[in-house]
């Protein structure tokens, strides 16, 4: 599968954060090439990965097996039917997108009758411990290995078989770094009210949600059991956990996740 050559078309974060993915995992320097409007991220690209680079969108879609698209959703459609009338015949290549909010429909109204996977990675993907969701449309088995060859230096992969689970991704796993980055935030403040520094606090916290992340993720038992294991009635932590039942924790979390489904729709439908 080495031997395919992967072309990114927008080399911004994205972008960077697959690359030095797959270059992390082996996959050979040489066969991945990144085109970008900007010349500055091209060099940067070029000289922390050994990457070809270029500023012309057909040519890299010319000479690639998969084209990456990694611009905004909002440019799509000019970079799609831009490297189209250039290249007519990429439509016969492999497409993967990472843009938020554009169905396969769209894609093919621009590029013709392609073979498309719609993936949507999160940002903890530029440490490998990203989810990323995967949906494909007319793929073959081959292609799909390889996509998930591409992304599984992000983290952890969940093949999708509705392309509306996309939308449900988001809500799961792509906007959800936020959700815990806000628990966190509100329990740092608390912490500094409490005396600690904004330091230590900020180290508290962050440890603590490393070690009971891993210690889930390590555990076969539910978030319930591991719960329950460290909350003895009439102690501390029942106080607090019962003062979050009080206040309706799992019915905030559960319209958060909703509104996050309606957003991605909404936007889909002005996209
Ligand atoms: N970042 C995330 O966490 C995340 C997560 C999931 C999905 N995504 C998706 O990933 C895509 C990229 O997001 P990003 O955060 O990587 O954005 P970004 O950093 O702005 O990267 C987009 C890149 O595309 C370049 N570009 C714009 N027009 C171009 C053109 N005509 N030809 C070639 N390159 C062009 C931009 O160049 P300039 O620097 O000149 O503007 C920029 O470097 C988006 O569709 C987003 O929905 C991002």
């Amino acid at each position: 599968m080495n031997e395919n050559t992967v072309a990114f078309i927008g080399a911004g974060n994205m972008a960077r954060c697959l690359i030095a993915a797959l270059v992390k995992q082996g996959y050979p320097a040489e066969n991945i090439i990144a085109s970008n409007r900007n010349a500055a991220k091209l060099a940067t690209l070029a000289k922390d990965f050994g990457i070809q680079v270029t500023e012309d969108n057909v040519h890299a879609a010319q000479v690639a097996d998969v084209i990456v698209l990694a611009v905004k959703p909002q440019l799509m459609a000019e970079v799609c039917q831009a490297m189209l009338a250039g290249a007519p015949e990429i439509h016969e290549k492999l497409f993967v997108t990472v843009a938020a909010g554009l169905p396969v429909s769209r894609y093919r109204e621009w590029l013709g009758d392609i073979r498309i996977v719609r993936a949507m990675p999160n940002t903890p993907a530029q440490i490998g411990l990203g989810v990323t969701g995967l949906y494909p449309s007319q793929c073959s088995n081959y292609e799909k290995s390889f996509v998930d060859q591409l992304f599984s230096g992000c983290g952890r992969n969940v093949w999708l078989d509705d392309e509306a689970q996309i939308n449900h991704i988001i809500a799961v796993s792509g906007s959800a770094p936020a959700y815990f980055f806000y628990f966190m935030q509100a329990m740092q403040q608390q912490a500094e009210t409490l005396g600690f520094s904004s330091e230590d606090a900020k180290a508290m916290v962050a440890q603590t949600a490393l070690g009971a992340a891993t210690l889930a993720a390590q555990s076969d038992l539910s978030f319930a059991d591991l719960r329950a294991e460290v909350t003895s009635k009439g102690g501390t932590t029942h106080e607090a956990i019962e003062t979050f039942r009080a206040r309706e924790l799992e019915q905030t979390v559960a319209a958060a996740m909703q509104a996050a489904i309606a957003r991605a729709e909404a936007m889909a439908s002005t996209l």
